[in-house]
């Protein structure tokens, strides 16, 4: 495996590989989740590109991009066992500079996860953008996990005509349920207990529409039964254009989920 620092080795090496690419961008700190869709990249393409970048553009002012967990010893030792081709580990000056031309998010970018930071969504399209404008991979890995995140970066590829391919990759789980996070490492033992509740209300409510019943409150409200002693942030009905919902639509719904503990706030979803 390279590690590849600066812009312009990468593009340099770009140039000369003519066969099919895979690229996983993230911003470090590797678990299972990120390595599940590095195995799917590896599965799917000649060589794959594993990027790691904690862009300071996507945190707003009080959230925690200074405590941003670096692990790049343990990060370089997991990409090498997954067998990456180029690891791309950029400084923040190579990647950004002064009075840059811009990226506005669409209306969807405000709610949710873009309601309280309007600037997240914005800062991630700028990113992801100049990484797929330096990678030009055929095929682009994200997980499901984000799903908003997920949805404005297919937006973005298709509005900008992109030649990249997004793959949607499955969510990862622990046994109990648990959506694998760099940010679970900060839960308490009675947190991490109680945290296995989240997949277990959208589970349930995944059972409930199954049942044919579509009613969005009548769903929420048996899923705050199962998570009445946590702190929910929302629980939200979307269809796949994220526009909010009051009635399930069967293949066309995401419901997203954020439930706040001391440390940390955990975001889940499923899709049905
Ligand atoms: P990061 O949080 O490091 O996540 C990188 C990728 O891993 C994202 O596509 C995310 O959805 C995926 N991922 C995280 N947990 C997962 C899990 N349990 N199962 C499957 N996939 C999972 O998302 C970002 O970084 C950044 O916003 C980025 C896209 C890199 C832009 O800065």
């Amino acid at each position: 495996m390279k590690i590849i620092k600066s812009t312009k080795e990468l593009q340099s090496i770009r140039r000369s590989i003519s066969t099919k690419v895979g690229f996983v961008p993230t911003m470090g700190a590797l678990h299972e989740g990120h390595i599940s869709l590095i195995k799917e990249a590896k599965k799917q393409n000649d060589i794959v590109f594993v990027s790691i970048f904690i862009n300071p553009k996507q945190f707003s002012i009080n959230e925690d991009f200074s405590s941003y967990p670096i692990k790049k010893e343990a990060d370089i030792k997991i990409c090498a066992l997954a067998k990456v081709d180029y690891l791309f580990m950029p400084e923040i000056s190579s990647i950004y500079s002064q009075n840059e031309v811009l990226i506005k998010s669409p209306n969807q970018s405000y709610i949710l996860e873009g309601f309280s930071r309007p600037d997240h969504f914005n800062g991630v399209l700028q990113v992801v953008l100049k990484l797929f404008g330096l990678i030009q991979a055929r095929n682009s890995y994200f997980g499901k996990k984000d799903a908003q995140q997920l949805f404005l970066i297919q937006k973005m590829v298709k509005n900008f005509f992109i030649n990249t391919q997004i793959i949607a990759c499955e969510t990862l789980r622990q046994n109990d349920g648990l959506a694998i996070s760099s940010r679970n490492t900060y839960l308490l033992p009675q947190e991490k207990k109680e945290a296995s509740l989240i997949s277990k209300s959208l589970y349930c409510a995944s059972r409930i529409i199954s049942k044919n019943e579509f009613d969005v409150n009548i769903i929420k409200n048996e899923m705050l039964n199962i998570l009445k002693n946590l702190n929910v942030e929302y629980i939200e009905f979307v269809n796949k254009n994220f526009q909010k919902i009051t009635k399930v639509e069967l293949k066309n719904t995401i419901i997203l989920i954020v439930v706040k503990f001391k440390t940390v706030r955990l975001l889940d979803n499923i899709w049905v």
